[in-house]
């Protein structure tokens, strides 16, 4: 199987954990897309109530689009499953998120979810985590910090567009990637980051996720708890 049809047989899977009545956490990003497809199709053809919570302003056009309605975080009580995408999974269920620049919103729905689950293709899964490291920073200042993460050896580059302009997240901030050899702690790594000044949130997620949805190349859906 294709890593397209790794996602899409995950995806279609973790939309199965979704009950009537549940306020749903949605992620973003092309694995994401299959889950918004299959619950659209759950909520048209079972006549599943659901209520969703974007992370990315993307992730609420598509999914209202599909007959999913969509609140803001603050508007819900409570969120009761979130499932989400990632970049990245380690041996240790640590991720690395934000390749789609999406992250800032992403912690702040899972944080705010009674149960996560990721889905991903096969490629995601590693023993340590060892891809860039998204960092979203406020624009003021931002070069500054570039400065500061270059010193510090963490390698950053600015996330560009098409047009070579700095990527902006859907807070309206700026995106520094930072490219390091494995993350052998990613808590403390996490800690350092988050304590810098000027750093909105960082990619690495460590102590969220309850259960991990992977497509395989065999056409089987492995689940990891
Ligand atoms: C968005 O910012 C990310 O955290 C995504 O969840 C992650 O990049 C996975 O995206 P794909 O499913 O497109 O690989």
């Amino acid at each position: 199987m294709t890593q397209e049809q790794q996602k899409m047989l995950a995806g279609h899977h973790a939309a199965q954990f979704v009950q009537d009545g549940m306020v749903v956490g949605i992620g973003s990003g092309s694995t994401i897309a299959h889950v918004i497809q299959a619950l659209g199709e759950r909520v048209a053809q079972e006549n599943l109530k659901i209520v969703g919570v974007a992370t990315s302003e993307k992730t609420r056009r598509n999914a209202a689009q599909l007959g999913i309605p969509m609140y803001n975080v603050d508007d819900v009580d409570k969120i009761d499953l979130t499932i989400d995408g990632a970049d990245q999974i380690a041996d240790d269920f640590s991720a690395i998120k934000g390749g789609g620049a999406a992250l800032l919103w992403e912690k702040i729905v899972a944080f705010n979810s009674l149960e996560n689950i990721w889905v991903v293709d096969a490629s995601k899964r590693v023993d340590k985590l060892n891809q860039y490291l998204p960092v979203e920073v406020i624009p003021y200042g931002a070069n500054q910090l570039f400065k500061r993460f270059a010193a510090e050896g963490f390698q950053p580059t600015w996330r560009l567009d098409q047009n070579g302009n700095p990527v902006r997240t859907d807070s309206a901030n700026f995106l520094i990637d930072l490219h390091l050899p494995e993350i052998e702690q990613p808590r403390a790594l996490g800690d350092e980051l988050i304590k810098m000044v000027g750093v909105v949130e960082h990619g690495l997620f460590t102590d969220v996720v309850d259960r991990v949805v992977i497509g395989q190349p065999d056409n089987t859906v492995q689940i990891l708890e």
